[in-house]
């Protein structure tokens, strides 16, 4: 499903209503009537519920007004609160402010009331409608905008909003000022960014998507390729009944370290729950040993020391071959002797790779090699990538514009990993947001890392398989029955029924 922009969305509002000559009062109304369609179904019989509409100036607040029109056919426990009656409203705001007055609504004004009593209107109607701004929101919200909203978030009962929580940017899902804390918002034709990314996607509440009659054929003028992956994005490799373990592919785990025994060991889990035909574990003896003794399906490769170095590369190349798909990093540490591992295996394997965790680490080195590889997929959360770019963690958070950037300046597909993940290879970007805090906890990168080898060892794209896991890891999260009280192994167990749900 595309996720756009304000102004994209803008663009997309424009042409439907200069190119294709759809009237936006036609659109403004479809939105409105919308909104309450979602309400009837959210909270079924409206004629006995009172709705107080709090609409600002823009087109927005002519959606509310619509809202409030409709409502009207339903019951009379209506009311419309307006800012400031000296305020230039939008051409179609004005219009629909003149038709709902026509029908009898009645409206008050925010300058004649003092907040006690705004904070008892508000209280007394069951449902709030947030019409104040939609993705016209262009600066941090001021006074009184801001004292309304605080007053919303604290004396509503339920509250929907219009488009967007006001105080939400559709571009980032940052608060900007003060922002509405919705328990439904019913978006028009498309998520917009701001509805996926934290703390904008926690403020929407419940999202529905209304369809305003956007003709589909104007999404080409779009000029990025975003997209929210759902069960229909999922492309997950056939296996084919004629097969044996070599038609799946072979992912080599490369990593562990005195203190990170358990990782690689998640990371080869992963894999072997993706559906890999050969797993391999190449590490220190005594992470492979232990990994082996967990699980028997991994194949050894002991290297003799602690660490990882060097000389280790002569010996990795004994199990590469033209099917192999590398994990690098997991639990592998951070010795000095350990990147000169890596480099070697950068320098000199071609084959698809998982750079994450601790091969990051060493990677950030001598990145500029990245330059000269095409099948790398790199799996930073905000605290790594921050790192890898030196950049402070709050500019990377959720940051889909640097990502593609990155994506673009490595030739990688880059997954920045968080509650919302960022997917991108530099053209399209995905957002994943299956998952809960279940995965808030040690081993789930490992896991990810393993799965997305899996499934490209067994032919999926990197940008597929990388898409594929991500959601699937979530999806195996949602499925334990007690969030957050499991262990980490316990959401490997349930990756299977996960994929069920999208091969079958
Ligand atoms: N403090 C105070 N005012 C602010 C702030 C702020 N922090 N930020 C923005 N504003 C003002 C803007 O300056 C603008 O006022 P102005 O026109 O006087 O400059 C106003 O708030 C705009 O706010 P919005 O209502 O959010 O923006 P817009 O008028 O662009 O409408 C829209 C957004 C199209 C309603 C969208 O959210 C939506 O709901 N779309 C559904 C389809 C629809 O109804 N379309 C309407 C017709 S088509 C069209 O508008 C192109």
């Amino acid at each position: 499903m595309r996720v756009v922009t304000a102004s994209e969305m803008k663009k997309l509002d424009e042409k439907t209503i200069k190119n294709i000559g759809i009237p936006s009062l036609v659109l403004m109304e479809r939105a409105g009537i919308s909104v309450v369609e979602a309400l009837w179904r959210e909270l079924g019989n409206l004629s006995n519920q009172s709705f107080l509409i709090i609409c600002g100036k823009g087109n927005n607040g002519g959606d509310g007004l619509v809202i409030a029109r409709e409502l009207l056919n339903f019951t009379e426990a209506v009311k419309v609160l307006l800012f400031d009656s000296s305020e230039k409203l939008s051409d179609d705001n004005r219009k629909n402010l003149e038709l709902f007055k026509n029908v009898g609504g009645e409206v008050m004004y925010i300058q004649n009331m003092n907040y006690d009593d705004i904070a008892q209107l508000i209280e007394n109607y069951d449902v709030v409608v947030d019409a104040i701004f939609g993705t016209g929101l262009s600066k941090p919200v001021t006074s009184p905008y801001n004292e309304i909203i605080d007053l919303v978030n604290l004396y509503s009962k339920y509250t929907v909003s219009v488009d967007l929580p006001s105080g939400i940017s559709a571009d980032t899902g940052k608060i900007l000022g003060a922002a509405v804390k919705a328990d439904l918002t019913v978006t028009f034709e498309f998520p917009k960014v701001g509805h996926i990314l934290f703390p904008g996607r926690k403020l929407t509440g419940k999202l529905k998507i209304a369809k305003i009659g956007i003709p589909r054929a104007l999404q080409d003028i779009l000029p990025s390729d975003r997209f929210l992956i759902t069960p229909n994005t999922i492309k997950i490799p056939e296996r084919l009944r004629e097969s044996n373990k070599g038609t799946f592919g072979k992912v080599i785990i490369v990593g562990g370290s005195p203190n990170y025994i358990g990782a690689p060991l998640l990371s080869a889990l992963g894999a072997i729950r993706a559906g890999a035909g050969l797993v391999y574990l190449f590490g220190p003896e005594k992470v492979v040993y232990n990994a082996v003794q967990f699980e028997p399906g991994i194949i050894a490769c002991p290297f003799n020391d602690n660490y990882l170095t060097e000389k280790a590369f002569d010996y990795l190349l004994r199990f590469v071959d033209k099917k192999t798909v590398i994990v690098l990093g997991p639990g592998l540490g951070r010795e000095k002797e350990t990147e000169d591992f890596v480099k070697k295996v950068l320098q000199n394997l071609s084959v698809p790779m998982v750079i994450d965790a601790d091969g990051l680490y060493h990677l950030s080195n001598f990145k500029d090699i990245l330059g000269s590889k095409q099948n790398i997929v790199l799996t930073p959360h905000p605290g790594e990538l921050a790192r890898f770019e030196n950049l402070s963690v709050e500019k990377v958070k959720y940051n889909y514009i640097l990502a593609e950037e990155i994506a673009i300046k490595y030739h990688t597909i880059l997954a920045l990993k968080d509650v919302t993940t960022i997917i991108t290879n530099g053209k399209n970007v995905y957002f994943n947001i299956t998952g809960n805090t279940s995965l808030s906890k040690g081993g789930s990168g490992d896991i990810l890392s393993g799965l997305i080898a899996g499934f490209i060892s067994q032919g999926g794209s990197l940008l597929d398989s990388t898409i594929a896991a991500s959601y699937i890891l979530g999806r195996a999260a949602e499925l334990y029955d007690f969030e957050g009280r499991n262990k980490i192994t316990e959401i490997l167990d349930l990756i299977p029924q996960a994929i069920r749900e999208v091969v079958s």
